[in-house]
């Protein structure tokens, strides 16, 4: 697989950039370098939200992969390609939430050296979780930017690598081996709904779904309290918000450059509702499809629920249920009833 390739057009000699694209042998091949270490995850079907909504409906159940969200499978490509010099001296992000543990056990696997930054107010059992995956925590300041402020200052400091939670290449081809795997088990799949944070997940995704079938819809689903990929897309450039959601996997002020590309050439529509409809469908998920799923992962479930997915009736429509960390405190201070 190329990076960022250069297309000489020889007849005028101008070169022009391709824009990154992966077909479904590039996802392939990074399905094969990661598969001893991830578990090919179940897609189920849902006879509850089949019935509720007038179509096929089948569930991604990502919660069950290890460490229970998808975000380890584009930490384990990027380290399997990374230089043996890179390898040595170690990676670092910064991160709260399903990156830090995805780029702990990667790095794990791998033999390297991981450091995780996070605010010093982030909770115990996070710190405690991603100590466990063998990383290495570094506490500092009390917000993300800040944390990401010394994850930066320890790569110019010790030479660490930088990981990004999703505006990387590598990372994204890695995340796009979910969407494989849901063309793999229903080669029929009309429909494909994922939840948008940064981008990464649903890059991936979509660029898997379109090459194995360029008829079928993909569909972002994003907070309406945060919608920064969908105001980008309006607005044909990228846009910096002020971000009011509280469900962490979807909450971003603004999208990468390559998410955001990808997602202008390869998604199909995106989606808003508010945090409130997104947490009442975390509880209708756990009750009727006795599933564990965190808010960004309820949120395709919330977009059908309030039919938002706008395709014909009967429709073969998987939605992606990317992870399962719910914060158990937070679950039981909130009142849904
Ligand atoms: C469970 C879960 N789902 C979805 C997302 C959104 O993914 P992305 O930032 O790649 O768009 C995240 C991001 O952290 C997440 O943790």
């Amino acid at each position: 697989m190329t990076m960022a390739t250069v297309i000489v057009v020889a007849s005028v000699g101008v070169s022009t950039p391709k824009p990154f694209a992966l077909e479904l042998d590039d996802f392939r091949q990074v399905r094969a370098r990661i598969a001893p270490h991830i578990k090919h995850t179940p897609l189920l079907t849902s006879r509850q939200l089949s019935e509720r909504s007038g179509h096929d409906v089948r569930v991604k159940a990502e919660m069950f992969q290890r460490v229970g969200s998808y975000k380890i499978r584009g930490p384990l490509n990027k380290f399997a390609l990374m230089p043996d010099e890179l390898k040595r001296r170690g990676v670092v992000c910064s991160s709260a939430g399903n990156h830090a543990q995805g780029v702990a056990l990667a790095a794990r696997v791998h033999g390297i050296r991981a450091v995780v930054c996070m605010a010093a107010n982030a909770t115990p059992a996070k710190i405690a979780a991603t100590r466990g995956y063998g990383a290495e925590v570094v506490l500092h300041g009390t917000i993300w930017d800040e944390a990401n402020e010394k994850a930066k200052e320890l790569v110019r400091s010790e030479g660490l690598t930088y990981v990004h939670p999703f505006d990387d290449e590598q990372l994204i081809a890695g995340q796009g081996t979910l969407g494989l795997e849901i063309v793999q088990d229903w080669p029929e799949v009309d429909v494909v709904v994922v939840p948008i944070g940064g981008g990464g997940l649903i890059s991936g995704v979509s660029m898997a779904v379109k090459s194995h079938n360029p008829k079928a819809k993909v569909i972002g689903v994003e907070s309406s309290d945060g919608p920064a990929m969908k105001r980008s897309i309006a607005a044909g450039r990228l846009e910096t918000i002020d971000c009011g959601t509280i469900i962490d996997g979807l909450r971003v002020r603004r999208v990468g450059e390559v998410t955001f590309s990808v997602v202008q050439r390869f998604v199909d529509d995106i989606v808003a509702l508010p945090d409130r409809d997104i947490f009442d469908a975390m509880i209708w998920v756990m009750e009727r499809c006795k599933l564990v799923v965190e808010g960004a992962a309820a949120a395709p479930v919330a977009a059908l629920l309030h039919g938002l997915i706008n395709v014909p009736a009967g429709s073969r429509v998987a939605l992606v249920l990317s992870g399962g960390n719910v914060n158990l405190d937070q679950l039981r201070g909130l009142s849904w009833n």
